[in-house]
């Protein structure tokens, strides 16, 4: 007994306080895993007799785990949609959409056949000019004109559910859709090597926006881990560069900084935008992406407008 007891002890000593571990699952097959801490993880796919899998055998190293599927024809063709197509692949196991020219995709672009269904819900062709509201749920493939200022590696990327594990962090749920399977985010990725300033920049909004009301500028944000610090929120005028705003007109444009562990969840968070002169953009940075020790992550962007003088703080959980 006392053996076991012993290695219980230790079992219990070496758990995470809040472990946001994934539990790496794959239908029709067996994943097996090992890590340490020199070598990172050592993962194993292998899928059940009569499955094929769709992915890398192996996963080593640290770092993104890309999902897998055991996929397996029987799977009826899949309608054609609106303004695309569909590839279905001559061994029945994978289809993908295509949106014809001036549409662009909004959700998931493959899918596998489990033998019985398809797995993943596959997107839609949506046309690409923006539509009125000026929200983004990140779902659409052109980020509804949200870029990531010029750098390499990009640390900013849009994320998957569908098509991304990611071990020891929290981070792996859409805002959108709660789910880890399905939807699209914004994620800040930690780059050793990427140490420049680095911005997530909005379409341009015009002035119109903040004439006659109040405005907010709401955001779902998720932050988490031991080193997450100072991501800027800030506010400009269209015609002037980023990187100026940045260096010169600090004091002017931020309107908020978020510093430090927010918690294991997507949160809320909003920003007043005052009447503005001309039309804008709203600009996230992040000074120093190789010092992010956890996540951020960025989802279901939009506007809100209250009566004007009503300043009322908009800040729910959730
Ligand atoms: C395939 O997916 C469907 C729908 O999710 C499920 O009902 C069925 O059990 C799955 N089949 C296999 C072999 O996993
Ligand atoms: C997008 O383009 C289509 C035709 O190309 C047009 O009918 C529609 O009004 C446009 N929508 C917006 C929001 O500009």
């Amino acid at each position: 007994m006392v053996p076991a007891l012993k290695l219980f002890l230790i079992y219990i000593a070496i758990q995470p306080i809040a472990s946001c571990d994934l539990d790496i699952k794959l239908p029709n097959g067996q994943v097996t895993k090992s890590s340490s801490w020199f070598l990172g993880d050592n993962i194993k796919f292998v899928c059940n007799r009569g499955f094929s899998l769709q992915g890398k055998l192996w996963h080593l190293g640290t770092g993104n785990i890309g999902k897998r599927y055991c996929a397996k024809a029987g799977c009826t063709d899949i309608k054609k949609p609106d303004n695309g197509a569909i590839f279905t692949a001559t061994d029945g196991l994978k289809a993908e959409i295509e949106c014809d020219a001036g549409f662009v995709l909004r959700g998931n672009s493959v899918t596998y056949c489990n033998g019985t269904k398809w797995i993943i819900k596959l997107g839609t062709c949506q046309m690409a000019n923006h539509t009125g509201d000026y929200s983004c749920d990140f779902e659409r493939e052109d980020q509804c004109g949200w870029i990531a200022s010029k750098a390499i590696p990009q640390p900013w990327k849009r994320i998957s559910a569908a098509a991304d594990f990611r071990k020891d962090k929290c981070l792996h749920k859409d805002h959108t859709f709660q789910s880890d399977v399905e939807g699209h985010f914004i994620r800040l990725q930690s780059q050793v090597h990427a140490s420049r300033t680095s911005h997530f920049i909005s379409p341009i909004y015009p002035r119109s926006l903040t004439l006659g009301h109040s405005l907010w500028f709401q955001f779902q944000l998720f932050m988490f881990g031991t080193e997450v610090r100072d991501l800027t929120i800030s506010v400009k005028p269209s015609s002037m560069a980023v990187e100026d705003m940045w260096t010169s007109f600090g004091n002017m444009c931020t309107k908020l900084t978020v510093s430090g562990d927010q918690g294991p969840n997507w949160r809320s968070q909003s920003i007043f935008i005052d009447e503005m002169k001309s039309d804008f953009q709203v600009v996230f940075t992040f000074t120093n992406p190789s010092s992010l020790h956890g996540d951020i992550g960025i989802d279901d962007v939009k506007f809100i407008k209250t009566e004007k003088q009503v300043k009322l703080r908009i800040n729910v959980a959730q």
